[in-house]
């Protein structure tokens, strides 16, 4: 555990310590404000050149729901969380400064920042998500209308949770950090 600075810092290391992957969600419906809070964190991630080459999809409608849980391959729980983000990268967005590291690299690094911001901001507040990513390209993009110029990135269900998850595991430092050999 790092020194603590001051409360905030300490509070980030909570946050990130108790934060695991919700997969059942009451249907209590998500506040308006919270939702507000959680996009306008997304709005403060960082972005190539400040471009922020990627949009954000807020889906609530439940046939919309059920399209993404279809088109995730069943993972119901789509169906039932009240609150859906999609987060989109806007390949054309980044290209127009950076070419092709823009829209094969920097949107879908821009796309998934803000997501993490979202998700990170979403637990702060006593709500419950999980990263989905496994998904059928084509049909979450035609579930949500989206526009033909962004492409799905990720979905980010925003709920209360109805189950506990404990921790999983991760790889040790060592096997994950390179350091320096003196
Ligand atoms: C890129 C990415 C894609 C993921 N896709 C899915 C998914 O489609 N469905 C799912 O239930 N979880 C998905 N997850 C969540 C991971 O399974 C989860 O983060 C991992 O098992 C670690 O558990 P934790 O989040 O509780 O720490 C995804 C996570 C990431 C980062």
């Amino acid at each position: 555990m790092p020194e603590r600075c001051n409360n905030r810092a300490m509070d980030y290391f909570k946050l990130i310590e108790h934060r695991h992957s919700v997969r059942a969600y009451l249907s209590k419906p998500v506040p308006y404000e919270a939702v507000q809070a959680i996009l306008a964190a997304a709005n403060q991630a960082p972005s190539a050149g400040n471009l922020q080459a990627y949009e954000i999809y807020l889906v609530t409608e439940s046939s919309q729901h059920a399209a993404l849980a279809q088109a995730t391959r069943g993972q119901e729980f789509l169906a039932q969380v009240p609150i859906l983000l999609v987060f989109c990268a806007h390949p054309k967005r980044s290209a127009q400064r950076y070419g092709k590291r823009g829209s094969d690299l920097y949107a879908v690094q821009d796309a998934t920042i803000a997501c993490t911001f979202a998700m990170l901001a979403a637990t702060a507040m006593g709500l419950a998500t999980v990263w989905v990513g496994g998904f059928n390209e084509e049909s979450v993009h035609r579930a949500i209308h989206a526009d033909p110029d962004h492409v799905p990135v990720a979905i980010l269900p925003i709920g209360y949770a109805a189950e506990t998850p404990g921790a999983t595991p991760r790889r040790s430092l060592s096997d994950l950090v390179h350091e320096p050999k003196d």
